[in-house]
């Protein structure tokens, strides 16, 4: 059962006893309106603001005491940003006109409380009474009346309601038209378990650091604090737990016995034919997932680690420090060597190209509305450009490991056919796993299919 909240002041100030205001920790809801009014702040972070949901969210959990409410909170972020366009279509029909959109609290606010109605196991009367709640501390008298009715509406109408949106694409598979028609047109015998897949709730996947210990070995460590976990069939260090559990609770993790990793994007080392002392480039690293673990298989590789964005750099670096390893970090365009190469070539390159991330949908909801139709071919033109850029700067006989968290072809296959056709000295490398299907160029992992996200590689070697 769900711990049900009052309004409560946005930062609840009181005076402690030197006479200075501080925030109680401990006031009952903590923060204005509980999970479901910073739910409202997070959701307008995200849709009006363009911001991602991993960003936005940490800020307002931080505002609220009890585990329960901060776990609502987050089913309500995530679940509604997962149910979106169903959710718009369903409140379209209950609103007589539109909200105007400086009323989007209110409108957001709707959307939760349908999201609990039609999705979440709170006693229906609650999930109103608890919205409504809300609603009256938005400072808008006339908020309380529309919610109210708009659930209670949706609580009677929601047979009539399921029916009028029967041919509704876009509510019924809950994506934007323009995500639909490109997962369509891709994958024309697998779109429908695609949109699926997106909608599920992804499992918690984790990477024993091998350098500290077997899979076997942590495996047993987890059991014993009443984690339930399995062996992944295909990536060799990872172990899926059976439910998502915080990472304090993960045996060992402050001292870098495992990592939060999705088991396809576990699969790069055993692609890239690591030898002892290579000079390897992690050209879009950050925040170090794939460079940690390549170096926890090859300890003594010449590692450098280079990103782009400055700030996710330092997330590198904090994670090499809790698994006790070592990477060369340099902020820099992978799309301009000139800047900060240092003219020595390299045995290994490893591309983990920007991408539209429409493998990894089932993780990050907010994508779908984040990303426009227009990104997807500026996204090709940029993952050329930092390929063409790069490839002069692998030795002859050296490998480069193209990959994305993208299900489409213009990221990926398509992508790798034209890098083919256009470097006389490249030739493809044929991956041949159990895993994932063979593409023209290279291997896809389609979403949600053997516990992985959705992933593309293509390795190619460059010819002496
Ligand atoms: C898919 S993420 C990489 C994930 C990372 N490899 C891991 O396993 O943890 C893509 C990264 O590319 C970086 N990036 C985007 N454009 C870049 C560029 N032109 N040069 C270098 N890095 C870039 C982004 O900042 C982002 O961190």
């Amino acid at each position: 059962m769900v711990m049900l909240m009052l309004i409560e002041p946005a930062i609840d100030l009181v005076m402690n006893k030197a006479g200075r205001r501080t925030r109680n920790r401990h006031a009952k809801g903590g923060s204005k309106g509980g999970a479901r009014g910073q739910a409202i702040v997070v959701l307008e972070a995200v849709l009006r603001h363009g911001r991602s949901l991993a960003t936005a969210l940490p800020a307002q959990l931080e505002l609220l005491d009890a585990s329960a409410e901060r776990a609502l909170m987050q089913e309500l972020c995530y679940g509604t940003l997962r149910w979106l366009p169903r959710l718009e279509a369903v409140a379209a029909l209950l609103l007589s006109k539109p909200l105007r959109s400086r009323d989007c609290d209110v409108y957001y606010l709707i959307l939760l409380g349908l999201y609990q109605l039609a999705y979440m196991r709170i006693p229906a009367h609650a999930a109103v009474d608890e919205t409504v709640v809300v609603a009256r501390g938005l400072g808008k008298d006339w908020a309380r009346a529309v919610v109210n009715g708009v659930l209670r509406n949706f609580q009677r109408r929601s047979d009539e309601l399921e029916q009028q949106l029967a041919d509704d694409t876009v509510a019924l598979y809950a994506h934007p038209r323009w995500l639909l028609e490109l997962i369509q047109t891709a994958w024309p015998d697998d779109w429908e378990m695609l949109v699926e897949a997106n909608q599920q709730r992804p499992p918690m996947t984790l990477r024993v650091n091998q350098c500290q210990q077997s899979r076997q070995d942590y495996q047993i460590k987890c059991e014993a604090v009443g984690l339930v976990v399995r062996p992944h069939a295909y990536a060799g260090n990872a172990l899926v737990l059976d439910q998502a559990v915080d990472v304090q609770r993960l045996p060992g993790f402050a001292r870098g016995w495992s990592s939060v990793q999705d088991a396809a994007a576990q699969l790069a080392p055993g692609l890239l034919d690591l030898k002892s002392g290579q000079r390897l480039l992690d050209a879009c690293a950050a925040p170090g997932g794939k460079s940690a673990h390549l170096l926890e298989v090859q300890p003594d590789l010449e590692l450098v680690a280079l990103d782009i964005d400055d700030g996710r750099l330092q997330r590198i670096a904090d994670n090499m420090q809790r698994l006790g390893l070592a990477a060369n970090t340099i902020c820099g365009d992978a799309a301009d060597p000139a800047s900060w190469w240092d003219g020595e070539l390299f045995d290994r390159l490893l591309i983990d190209a920007p991408c539209s991330a429409t493998g990894v949908i089932r993780r990050h909801p907010d994508i779908k509305f984040l990303r426009q139709a227009d990104d997807i071919a500026a996204l090709a033109a940029m993952q050329c450009n930092i390929l063409a850029a790069l490839w002069p700067l692998l030795r002859p006989g050296g490998r480069m490991l193209y990959v994305t968290c993208s299900i489409l072809p213009q990221e990926n296959h398509e992508q790798m056919m034209a890098f083919l056709a256009g470097h006389d000295d490249a030739r493809e490398v044929t991956i041949d796993v159990p895993w994932g299907r063979a593409m023209p160029v290279g291997r896809q992992v389609l979403s949600g299919v053997e516990a992985m996200d959705g992933f593309y590689y293509a390795c190619i070697v460059k010819q002496t």
